[in-house]
């Protein structure tokens, strides 16, 4: 049992996120800038220009279709679907029922699926991953909404109206939450029936919607929408926010009116939004996996730390509105109606009359801080044995990755080459607390070595350094308990570039052999030659031999001064390779383990042919049909990422905290 420390955890992430949280901080207190600063801003307010109908794409995190969670997303789906032709709806997620669901669509639709943002290995999506696809969207208008949000006409109509806006914009818009919806869609998903199958007037199912209470206190029922235009959306690098946890959509509405970039307001009294609420049924929880203990435990953690602890809601922001079928904007605060202008008194009349109906009856806001208070200490449950026994493949196979926090780059760039080649058995040691709370952040499977030392976080704990012999220990021991519990195990280190996945190879060996990167760097001649045996990535099956000789690895090691590589090679091939067999292989005769090294062309290191220095490493390899190539052989942390990230190996968007995903992929990089 792994325990979490908030305050710990707050430390060190207030560390790892710095440049975010000071924004954060920044923005709160800038929310009294409410009204568009430069003048040029708001005269364009009405500029109408564009007159042709918007292209829109509504993106949505999806649960799994089943039960009454599928019934009541397939209906909102329909409801957005009904509302023009120009409507596309991406689905994010990676569940085959999902998948199902678009499909019955019909080849060519407009509903997609879309697998390839970061979602945790829990499955629950991240929030910045998505605004960033959203982002990518080539139609007029992208949205970001619930999925079980019904619309009415009335959201493409006002979509329609703020396209012709002569600036960029950003808007809001509240969702009602109603209990009973006595209304069904018809079959093209246009209309609403009544009990007799008669079409419901839109004015009745207003009417009706009034009664609902807006949900102010969920921030994932808030709309968000936003033209593709030129200007950013804000400044700030969104946090790693999960989906529906947090206040992500107040971070980023904060962000934006502190940036000053666009025309931000809340369109909540144009756009008729709502969702049914009654009580899930049984078979329905299952469905519902972004709710499962640990990810809510995460969740309530990422609200309390990407939110200053303060209140803040909408109804400081400029509100669209409808009068006489004629759109105004206006501020309740300051009691204006734009454009400023001179009305004529009867119009002035019927102006304010529909303006006062927007000002907020009661309480219309949801203290953030009163749901911040609530939260429970977070105590994650990712025990070893817990993350193995989930994330094992079908023959009980695991990857290790064991990192400390100084190589956080480089494991992210590691997970994310894995997520693309479809490997999701890995788990990451921690060899610090940094990386620990960075790898939760990032949403991975991660335990922390607890006898590892504490302070490894150095630029310098590279090939040679003391620092190095201590860390490169600890990934023995870790490898030897996880055998020990009955997993094989790839153990790779995160500077290991995965071309495609090994396991199907390397898992035809059976038992009692050991297969091991050879460090041999001339190109000819045997490769088993004295400590040639490189321990950052190898083969081990869970069985007695191998389990036998491990152990006596890691004894030689806790007795030997140098670092642990040598003792594999001691223990295993004999000082100076008296177990030696053949040129490629040893045998150590007391625990009967063989021992392959694995063929250089197919498993490189860092100096075999100088593959590095190609300009197009990647087509050689390929071409060579590597699986892995190591980035070893060279100095310095710094100079290892530079190679890496120079030669198109690199899967990682640092600044934006993301897997680089095929959207943001210059054309020029092939993958495969
Ligand atoms: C309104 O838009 C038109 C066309 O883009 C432009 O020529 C005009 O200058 C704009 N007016 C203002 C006040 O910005
Ligand atoms: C909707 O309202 C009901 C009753 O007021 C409340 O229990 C429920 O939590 C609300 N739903 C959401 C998603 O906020
Ligand atoms: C729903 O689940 C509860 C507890 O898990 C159980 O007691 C109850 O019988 C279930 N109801 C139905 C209708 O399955
Ligand atoms: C919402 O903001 C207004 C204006 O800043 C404030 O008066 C009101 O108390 C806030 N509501 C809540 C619930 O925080
Ligand atoms: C990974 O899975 C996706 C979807 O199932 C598939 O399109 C893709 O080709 C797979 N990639 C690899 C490398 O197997
Ligand atoms: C931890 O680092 C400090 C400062 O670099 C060093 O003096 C100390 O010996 C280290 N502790 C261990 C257990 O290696
Ligand atoms: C599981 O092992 C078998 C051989 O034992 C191999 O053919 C298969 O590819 C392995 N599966 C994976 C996912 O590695
Ligand atoms: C492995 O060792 C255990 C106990 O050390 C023993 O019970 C078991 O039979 C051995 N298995 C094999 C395949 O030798
Ligand atoms: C490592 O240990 C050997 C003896 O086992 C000793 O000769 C050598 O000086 C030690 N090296 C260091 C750097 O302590
Ligand atoms: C290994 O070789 C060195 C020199 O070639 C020799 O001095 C040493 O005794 C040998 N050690 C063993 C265990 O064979
Ligand atoms: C050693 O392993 C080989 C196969 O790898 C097996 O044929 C042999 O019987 C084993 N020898 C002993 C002593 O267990
Ligand atoms: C590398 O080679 C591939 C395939 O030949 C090609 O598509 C790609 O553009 C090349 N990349 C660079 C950086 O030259």
């Amino acid at each position: 049992m792994v325990n979490f420390h908030l305050q710990t955890l707050k430390l060190g992430l207030i560390l790892v996120w710095l440049c975010g949280f000071i924004l954060i901080s920044i923005s709160f207190y800038a929310t009294t800038q409410i009204l568009p600063s430069s003048s040029s801003m708001k005269e364009h307010i009405n500029n109408l220009t564009s007159s042709t109908r918007p292209t829109v794409t509504i993106f949505t995190a999806v649960r799994p279709f089943s039960g009454s969670i599928g019934r009541k997303q397939t209906l909102a789906i329909r409801s957005w679907l009904g509302l023009s032709q120009d409507i596309r709806v991406v689905l994010f997620s990676k569940d085959p029922s999902v998948f199902s669901f678009a499909g019955s669509f019909g080849y060519g639709s407009r509903v997609s699926v879309e697998p390839t943002i970061d979602f945790t290995f829990l499955g629950t999506p991240f929030f910045h991953s998505m605004v960033a696809r959203a982002q990518a969207s080539n139609s007029d208008i992208s949205v970001l909404m619930d999925s079980e949000t019904i619309l009415l006409p009335d959201f493409f109509s006002t979509l329609s109206y703020v396209h012709k806006l002569d600036h960029d914009w950003l808007f809001i818009a509240s969702s009602r939450n109603v209990s009973d919806f006595p209304f069904h869609l018809d079959v093209d998903g246009k209309h609403w029936l009544g009990d007799n199958n008669k079409m419901v007037k839109m004015e009745k199912l207003q009417e009706f919607l009034s009664n609902g209470k807006w949900e102010h206190c969920d921030d994932k029922k808030t709309i968000i929408a936003w033209n593709n235009g030129e200007l950013p959306l804000h400044n700030g690098v969104l946090p790693p926010f999960l989906y529906g946890k947090g206040f992500h959509t107040l971070w980023m509405i904060n962000e934006a009116l502190s940036s000053n970039f666009r025309f931000v307001f809340d369109a909540s009294w144009t756009i008729s939004s709502f969702f049914i609420n009654n009580i899930y049924n049984n078979a329905t929880i299952e469905a519902r996996n972004w709710e499962n203990v640990g990810n809510s435990h995460l969740g309530a953690f990422y609200g309390s730390l990407f939110f200053h602890e303060d209140h803040y809601n909408y109804s400081n922001l400029i509100k669209l509105f409808k009068c006489d079928k004629h759109y105004h904007f206006g501020s309740t605060i300051d009691d204006i109606v734009y454009p400023l202008g001179v009305f004529r008194s009867s119009k002035h009349t019927k102006l304010s009359t529909c303006f006062d109906k927007l000002k907020p009856k009661g309480n219309t806001g949801c203290s953030t801080k009163n749901q911040l208070m609530s939260l429970e200490p977070i105590s994650l449950p990712f025990s070893l044995e817990l993350l193995l026994s989930t994330r094992a493949d079908q023959n009980k196979t695991i990857v290790l990755a064991v990192a400390g926090y100084s190589y956080k780059d480089m494991l992210m760039s590691w997970v994310c080459r894995l997520h693309l080649l479809n490997v999701s058995n890995f788990v990451v040691c921690a060899l610090d607390d940094e990386i620990y709370d960075f790898s939760i952040l990032q949403g991975l499977p991660v335990f922390r070595d607890k006898l590892a030392p504490n302070n490894i976080s150095y630029d310098d704990c590279h090939f040679g350094t003391n620092c190095f012999q201590r860390v490169t220990k600890v990934k023995s021991r870790v490898v030897l308990e996880i055998l020990k519990l009955g997993y094989n195990l790839l153990m790779s280190d995160v500077d290991v570039y995965w071309f495609k996945n090994p396991l199907p190879l390397l898992t035809t060996f059976g038992p009692a052999v050991f297969l091991a990167q050879s460090d041999e760097y001339k190109i000819t001649g045997p490769i088993n030659l004295p400590r040639r045996l490189n321990s950052g990535f190898y083969y081990a099956h869970s069985d007695n031999s191998t389990i036998a000789a491990l152990e006596k690895v890691v004894k030689h090691a806790s007795l030997s001064n140098l670092s642990e590589q040598p003792s594999f090679y001691d223990t295993l091939c004999g000082v100076n390779g008296s177990n030696r067999l053949g040129d490629d292989m040893c045998h150590e005769p007391e625990t009967n383990l063989t021992i392959r090294f694995l063929d250089r062309n197919l498993f490189p290191n860092g100096a075999y042919q100088d593959l590095w220095d190609l300009n197009n490493v990647s087509s050689t390899c390929m071409k060579k049909g590597c699986f892995v190539l190591h980035n070893n052989w060279i100095s310095g942390r710094q100079k290892k990422l530079e190679r890496q990230v120079s030669s198109g190996l690199w899967e990682y968007d640092i600044s934006m905290r993301m897997c680089l995903q095929t959207w943001q992929r210059s054309k020029s990089i092939s993958y495969f």
